[in-house]
């Protein structure tokens, strides 16, 4: 959680991913679904996201909320913007 917002963390062959661990659909966890390296899958109702683009597989208009990610000395740094910033 970062402030009140639940992100979850993917390692995908070594690239880190920040995504918002709601589901677009109905706001199941991500990080609770079936990961692979190409397709993150929510367990609920078994939507597929793309891991490269972030979009749902059968609706690419749907896309998951992510943040900037760096990573420096094995430390994850996320961009997440403060509640105040937020429009
Ligand atoms: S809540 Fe994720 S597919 Fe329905």
């Amino acid at each position: 959680m970062v402030d009140d917002q639940p992100i979850a963390l993917f390692n995908i062959g070594g690239k880190i991913l920040a995504w918002d661990n709601r589901c677009p659909h109905r706001g199941a966890s991500l990080a609770d679904g079936n990961i692979s390296e190409d397709v993150i899958q929510c367990k609920f109702h078994l939507w597929e996201f793309d891991t490269r683009t972030e979009c749902a597989i059968e609706n690419p208009t749907i896309k998951v909320k992510s943040y900037p990610v760096k990573l420096q000395d094995d430390i994850v740094y996320i961009d997440v913007p403060a509640v105040s910033d937020k429009t």
